[in-house]
């Protein structure tokens, strides 16, 4: 009845160039506030570009009517009010000149296209240089990239569940002109603005329309129309192969587990992959320890480890990165059905130790667990990395704007803080220590998968560590809290899917170096 995921364009269009603003439905001006001198706490919007007559008389108004103060992310259209002969002027705020950074834009960007939305303009063209006046030209194209991904990734809604609306207006797209860097620039940030809304709509499809075996094949299509191998294993299949803690999480459940293999092959056939592995819950409902209905609904997004895993794939794929990187996700559903595993239970993984299941709804960690002894055994990995919305301590402990990471390597964990600051986006560490472990020992099994409450995202990450060859230097990423319903950042919807550790994991990988070893 509804057709598979469309491959994910983008509706808005960039062009970048050297020229003049050519003909739009408005002009875009940038403006900075200006701390007045001494005590008053006032700020004056200030305008950078090229002044002219019309600049002016903008700037005289707005010390008038102190309507617009050129506040981080406000914005003001201007109607009927031309500028260059533009029917209509936008203004957007670009907050303290002393505190403009390459976040500043990307939320600036963000803020015009909800602003061109909302008012119904089709084309906008933005003066490049009022954005840019104060930015070193080494940094142009980084601070423009930034600007273009804010733009390209705000106002993301999921639709394909709805009746279409003929009425509906479509943006066409934004110019920036007068400004240096051009298609390199837009074609990075439309690959990354198409991996990031992709990953969201995979996020937001429903439990019912994103089955694993459904969320196999959207993979498979993408795979092909990005260039990458795909195979897909079923439960006869993980059967074989033993991944008792995998099959015990699907066995509650009618639909089949389905174990999903993304491969880029970029690199030199004798270098060792970088592994993405991600937790691939289409629904997570607690499973035999049922949880309480309250926004249960929310667990379908407990696959966006998973989604992110692809949007990364997505987008490596687009770059076509001299690397082999393979993500593989584990996907299945967690439900209290007859054959449904118990607390007491205890199940084998793939490595050969055995798991006492305390609580059946930690069970992110079990799948994790053996996809991560399946890519140990089949691509050795030089690094590996997993994605996951794996306990709802990382929201208590962080809330929404930052993702937890940790694990055994203090350099990727290192590489990753940088790649944060560069992406803006935020990664905060917590600890592994070892003090953590004597919580999950079992008196019945190896381990058990769930201890007591405390620290319990640094739990989820040891009970992880147990099955990681501690050779490979490994981070484990809980966007429990990050990965949807974003109310921080203009550029995350507040009601869809995010979309986080894309763009960083990009520039992560685009600025790749062989790894020393892991401590253990
Ligand atoms: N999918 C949940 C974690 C989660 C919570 C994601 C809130 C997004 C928002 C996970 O499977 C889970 O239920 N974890 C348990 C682990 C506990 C039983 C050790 C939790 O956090 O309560
Ligand atoms: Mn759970
Ligand atoms: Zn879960």
């Amino acid at each position: 009845m509804f057709a598979l995921l469309e491959e994910f364009k983008l509706a808005a269009k960039i062009s970048i160039t050297s020229s003049q603003p050519s003909s739009a439905d408005a002009l875009v001006l940038g403006w900075f506030q200006e701390e007045s001198e001494g005590k008053s706490k006032e700020s004056t919007p200030v305008y950078l570009g090229k002044k002219s007559k019309d600049i002016d008389a903008i700037a005289s108004r707005l010390k008038q009517s102190k309507h617009f103060s050129a506040k981080k992310n406000e914005t003001d259209l201007l109607r009927y009010f031309p500028v260059q002969d533009f029917p209509n002027t936008l203004l957007v705020g670009l907050g303290s000149l002393k505190k403009v950074n390459s976040e500043v834009l990307r939320q600036a960007g963000a803020a015009v296209s909800l602003a061109q939305k909302k008012a119904k303009l089709g084309k906008i063209s933005v003066v490049g240089e009022s954005l840019l006046a104060k930015v070193a030209p080494a940094d142009q194209p980084y601070y423009l990239q930034a600007f273009c991904e804010g733009y390209l990734m705000a106002g993301h809604e999921y639709k394909d569940l709805k009746k279409a609306d003929k009425t509906s207006f479509e943006m066409q797209g934004m110019e920036i002109a007068g400004v240096k860097p051009g298609a390199e620039v837009n074609t990075q940030a439309s690959i990354l603005a198409s991996a990031v809304n992709f990953a969201r709509a995979l996020g937001d499809r429903p439990g019912n329309f994103l089955t694993p075996a459904e969320f196999a094949k959207i993979l498979e299509k993408m795979a092909k129309d990005q260039g990458l191998k795909c195979k897909v294993l079923g439960r006869s299949e993980l059967q074989k192969e033993k991944m008792g803690l995998f099959i015990g999480v699907a066995q509650g459940s009618v639909e089949e587990p389905k174990l999903i293999i993304l491969e880029h092959r970029g690199g030199k056939k004798t270098d060792k992959p970088i592994a993405l592995v991600g937790k691939g819950v289409t629904f997570d409902t607690g499973g035999i320890s049922l949880k309480p209905s309250a926004a249960m609904e929310d667990m379908k997004y407990d696959m966006m480890g998973a989604a992110v895993v692809a949007g990364i794939m997505h987008a490596i794929g687009a770059l076509n990165l001299p690397l082999n990187v393979v993500g593989l996700i584990g996907a299945t559903e967690n439900m209290p059905g007859g054959r449904a595993q118990k607390p007491g239970d205890v199940a084998r993984s793939m490595s050969g130790k055995s798991v006492e299941i305390i609580n059946t709804d930690a069970e992110g960690r079990l799948v994790l667990a053996d996809v991560i002894e399946y890519t140990q055994k089949y691509f050795q990995p030089q690094a590996m990395l997993d994605f996951a919305t794996l306990t709802g301590a990382v929201v208590h402990a962080l809330g929404s704007v930052t993702s937890g990471i940790m694990g055994t390597s203090p350099d990727l964990i290192g590489r990753m803080k940088d790649s944060a600051v560069h992406t803006g986006e935020r990664v905060w560490e917590l600890p592994l220590y070892e003090e953590y472990e004597e919580d999950l020992r079992s008196a019945v099994a190896d381990i058990k998968n769930s201890g007591s409450r405390e620290a319990g995202s640094s739990k989820g990450g040891i009970f992880i560590k147990f099955f990681v060859d501690s050779k490979i230097p490994w981070v484990h990423c809980d966007i429990a809290g990050s990965a949807y319903h974003r109310k921080d950042v203009n550029y995350h919807p507040a009601k869809y899917g995010a979309g986080v550790l894309i763009r960083l994991m990009a520039h992560l990988l685009q600025n790749w170096k062989p790894l020393p070893q892991a401590h253990s």
